[in-house]
């Protein structure tokens, strides 16, 4: 008997696979002729602007919109043949938290726990409240929790029944530094346990940061759809007088979907010039001078 065979072959197809996706709008044509596979356990990132398509793409592949063209499997399923099934294996964080404002964050996973027929909703719920640093808040009403909270909240609910796939539509969009950092360790502890993750982002960082592969989604295809050494191996290292510079996702980003205007608001980082440390180092160099002389 041969061993090379004994694999199912499941565990081998791509988590995700989409192709030729079509979607209009009346006489807009959002997505036209969208291609990409997602291997399992990876985290992927679709990067584009706004308006691209990304939730749309989103909502095709998590069966709640049809397409107009094209075939997609999630976890070798076709979304629009086998819908059910499909939602069995995944979960999906929309764009803006689904969370019950009225419940209490531990009521919100439990609910969710009861809905999946689950057993010990309770024991699951504290569960992941321990997991998310959410236990001393884990009693209060939804309502009153910061943004970062919200959103761990959310992702936490849609843990719950474990899928294998899990779709993340801009985790943290609205959220401080340190509340993304948190959810991209969320994010991270995923894939390392197995779960493929396929989120869409805005911010070129959260991809660089992330992200196994990025695929940019411009007006209505994939333009690119690699790597973050793969994109970024894309344009020429730039050469600043003898110092040989990496472009960044960013560079790679605008550069490929030909604009530059109204991104442009990352540029202005001449701020970080105000924590004046040398400054100070330099009046504690004089006093020493003084108190020498
Ligand atoms: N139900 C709908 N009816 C009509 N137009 C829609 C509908 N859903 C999306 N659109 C249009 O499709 C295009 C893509 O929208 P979509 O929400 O997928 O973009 P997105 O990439 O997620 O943008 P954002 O970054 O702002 O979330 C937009 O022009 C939007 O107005
Ligand atoms: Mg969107």
């Amino acid at each position: 008997m041969s061993t090379i065979n004994t694999t199912p072959t499941r565990s081998r197809e791509p988590a995700i696979r989409v192709q030729g996706i079509e979607k209009s709008f009346k006489d807009v044509h959002v997505l036209r002729g969208v291609d990409f596979d997602v291997k399992a356990g990876s985290i992927f990132a679709l990067l584009g602007s706004n308006g691209a398509g990304k939730t749309t793409l989103v909502r095709i592949l998590s069966t709640l919109l049809k397409a107009d063209a094209g075939t997609a499997t999630v976890n070798g399923l076709d979304v629009a043949a086998k819908s059910a099934d499909v939602r069995d294996s995944i979960s999906l964080t929309g764009q803006f938290a689904a969370v019950d404002e009225v419940l209490t964050g531990r009521e919100n996973l439990v609910l969710i726990a009861k809905l999946r027929h689950l057993k010990n909703p309770g024991g699951i719920a504290d569960e992941l409240l321990a997991r998310f640093s959410l236990t001393e808040a884990g009693g209060r009403k939804a309502a009153t929790y910061s943004g970062g909270m919200r959103r761990r909240l959310d992702i936490a609910m849609s843990l719950i029944g474990n899928p294998p796939i899990i779709f993340l539509d801009e985790p943290t969009t609205g959220l401080d530094p340190q509340a993304r950092i948190e959810v991209w360790q969320t994010i991270k502890q995923l894939a390392n346990n197995g779960t493929t993750v396929l989120l869409t982002t805005q911010y070129l960082d959260e991809a660089e940061q992330l992200a196994d592969r990025i695929a940019i989604l411009h007006k209505g295809t994939i333009i690119q759809n690699g790597t973050l050494d793969e994109l970024k191996r894309l344009l020429p290292a730039a050469k600043v007088e003898y110092v040989e510079k990496q472009p960044t996702l960013e560079e790679v980003f605008l550069t490929l979907v030909g604009e530059t205007g109204e991104t442009g608001e990352t540029g202005e980082t001449g701020e970080t010039g105000e924590t004046g440390e040398t400054g100070e180092t330099g009046e504690a160099g004089d006093k020493e001078l003084k108190e020498a002389s």
